[in-house]
């Protein structure tokens, strides 16, 4: 179950950085947007990290599986009540729909290839 939410986290940050971040990095409208979804991510990760790290047995272990789920539960909220909506001013309706597509596909790409194929991690 960790593996597999593990798994599901890295693929999902990898590929939204790639296919929703890095190219709105470029934009005025949202640079700030994607910086602040990418330093989610990485806090993630960093939390990703402090579980691996840590005793399974250790209430530190609790504390730290119960901020990481705050923090995916924040994140996911600033993506989809936010973050998607804006993006809506930046992409047409076409460039949104190859985006999601590429995204889509690249997910069931790093799935197969997690954990030593995918790149960035
Ligand atoms: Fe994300």
């Amino acid at each position: 179950m960790r593996e597999e939410l593990k798994k599901e986290l890295e693929v999902h940050e990898v590929a939204e950085e790639r296919f929703f971040y890095s190219p709105l990095i470029d934009s005025d409208k949202m640079q700030e947007d994607a910086r602040h979804g990418m330093a989610e991510h990485h806090e993630m990760d960093e939390l990703i990290e402090e579980l691996d790290d840590t005793d399974m047995s250790s209430p530190h272990w609790l504390a730290t599986a119960q901020k990481l789920v705050e923090k995916v539960e924040h994140h996911l909220k600033d993506e989809e009540e936010d973050f998607f909506k804006k993006a809506k001013d930046i992409y047409s309706s076409d460039e949104a729909e190859s985006l999601a597509k590429s995204y889509g596909e690249t997910v069931a790409e790093y799935r197969k290839a997690w954990p030593e194929a995918i790149p960035g991690k």
